[in-house]
């Protein structure tokens, strides 16, 4: 999809659609009011004549308005003046979509950018229409006979004032790669685990690097695994048929000494739970537990679009979690990179497993700061539902900026305290650590596993378990936290 800007006067666009806003009461914003001017008070008479009062949801379409160019008007609720907040604004863009492909419109301008909205600068609105509009463009095709009706929109303009354009083209850019970038992370999501195996995952980084020069991938392999001592990571794929691996990809956007942020994805192509077998019901969900990867995948895409000058590693720990013969038993001790013993006392909390290893792995970039990425936890969807993602980190500093990056990016997070008085819970009779500790706080003693292998940098980690796919009807990878981990990147 084409974006671009417009610092015309209104009624001289010449478009398929123009799109405009009446605030709660027919109350007009002045990009409004000025096309009601122009066309002799139409908006004005379809509000005295209660088809529009201003209700946010409400949409109408008018043909053939006189005194301007534009062939239709798409006219949106705005709800409440004094409540036009960036999460409104972007639910009044999330549906507009629908309309627009209703009427088969291929390309509009969109004046909602005119209008203020609550904190936001122009850059930051253009990043949430850019985004928005490609993220409603997804549909998943891989293995559907009859795909569904593609989006019908192609181009979008957005008015700004002259001396907002060159912000408002920055703001286009970078929500049109985090849409990019997350719509990569949710296909790959949702792609069933007998196509995206842990060897699937190495295949599309490496095809990522060959397309972006900035981009280097190198996929280790078991064999190279074990050589580095990475028998925490090995212990996970034990019993499965699909080969583990550990994908590396440094985005190099700037001089090779400057230090990077370090991203590592969980990967768990499927998980069955293992010899501790998870129950039947929703495991096919399971297939969702590589989105921390898909995550990281979908956050180097959007670097490899928008190309800025900042370095960034991603490291992937994947693995499939099966049952067998050959799998991990509950209590066995694996050593993992670190040199610290695991005893492993349920094999279903299988994410910890591979994370340290990667975590350790890590150490080897000199990292500015690591975040890791992961659906790890059932206690953190208990906690937050699917609106915020835990975060829990070993510096206030970083906890601090993932916070705000979250409340910017209407991506949010939510800090839990990862106390001293909670690694006790993951104390072991037969090793240095347990991989589990006990039925509560789980998120917390999740968070206190990893914390133990990342002593030496600064350190934040991301449960996504509640927030990268949506269950029930609508059951599909959210391409969360793309958003969050962009804008992180972006200001640091
Ligand atoms: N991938 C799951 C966590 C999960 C469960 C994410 C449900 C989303 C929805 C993880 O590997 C897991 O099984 N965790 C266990 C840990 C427990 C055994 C300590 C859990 O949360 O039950
Ligand atoms: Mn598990
Ligand atoms: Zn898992």
């Amino acid at each position: 999809m084409q974006f671009s800007t417009k610092t015309t006067a209104l009624s001289n666009i010449p478009t398929s659609c123009l799109i405009l806003g009446v605030y709660l009461n027919g109350k007009l914003p002045e990009a409004t009011a000025a096309i009601d001017k122009a066309s002799g008070k139409a908006i004005s008479r379809l509000i005295k004549a209660g088809d529009i009062s201003g209700k946010t949801m409400e949409a109408v379409v008018l043909h053939n308005v006189e005194g301007i160019k534009a062939k239709r008007l798409l006219i949106l609720g705005c709800g409440k003046q004094s409540d036009f907040t960036l999460k409104k604004f972007t639910e009044i863009l999330r549906h507009a979509v629908p309309q627009l492909n209703r009427h088969s419109i291929e390309d509009a301008v969109l004046s909602l950018t005119s209008l203020p909205v609550e904190k936001a600068s122009i850059e930051r609105k253009a990043i949430q229409v850019a985004k928005t509009f490609t993220y409603t463009e997804y549909r998943y095709k891989e293995t559907i006979s009859k795909a569904k009706a593609a989006q019908k929109i192609k181009r979008l303009a957005i008015t700004c004032t002259t001396s907002e354009r060159t912000l408002a083209k920055k703001g286009l850019d970078i929500g049109a790669a985090i849409g990019t970038g997350m719509n990569t992370a949710r296909n790959l999501g949702n792609l069933p685990g007998n196509i995206c195996t842990p060897t699937y995952l190495g295949e599309q980084a490496q095809s990522l690097a060959k397309k972006n020069k900035l981009l280097k991938t190198k996929v280790l392999s078991e064999a190279q695994m074990k050589r580095l001592g990475m028998h925490s990571l090995l212990s996970v794929g034990n019993g499965s048929d699909q080969p583990s691996v550990l994908i590396v990809m440094e985005y190099q956007g700037t001089t090779a000494n400057t230090k990077p942020n370090v991203l590592v994805g969980k990967g768990i192509t499927f998980d069955t739970g293992g010899i501790s077998l998870k129950p039947g019901a929703a495991m096919d969900e399971m297939k969702f537990d590589m989105c921390g990867a898909a995550s990281v995948l979908g956050t180097m895409h959007a670097l490899c679009e928008l190309k800025p000058k900042i370095n960034v590693v991603a490291i992937i720990a994947s693995a499939e979690n099966m049952p067998s013969g050959r799998a991990t038993k509950p209590g066995d001790v694996v050593t993992s990179m670190s040199g610290q013993t695991i005893e492993i006392l349920n094999t279903d909390a299988e994410g910890r497993l591979v994370l340290c290893d990667a975590l350790t792995y890590a150490k080897r970039f000199k990292p500015k700061t690591v975040v890791d990425i992961a659906t790890l936890t059932g206690a953190c969807v208990a906690t937050f539902g699917n609106v915020v993602s835990g975060l829990l980190s070993n510096d206030d500093e970083l906890a601090d900026k993932l916070y705000q990056c979250g409340l910017d990016s209407l991506d949010p997070a939510w800090r839990l305290p990862l106390w001293d008085e909670y690694q006790k819970l993951i104390n072991s009779n037969f090793a240095d650590i347990a991989n589990i500790g006990g039925p509560r706080a789980g998120t917390i003693t999740a968070g206190c596993f990893l914390a133990r292998f990342t002593k030496e940098y600064k350190w934040a980690h991301l449960d996504i378990a509640g927030t990268a796919w949506d269950q029930g009807q609508q059951k599909g990878a959210t391409g969360r936290p793309v958003p969050l981990l962009m804008e992180y990147l972006l200001n640091n």
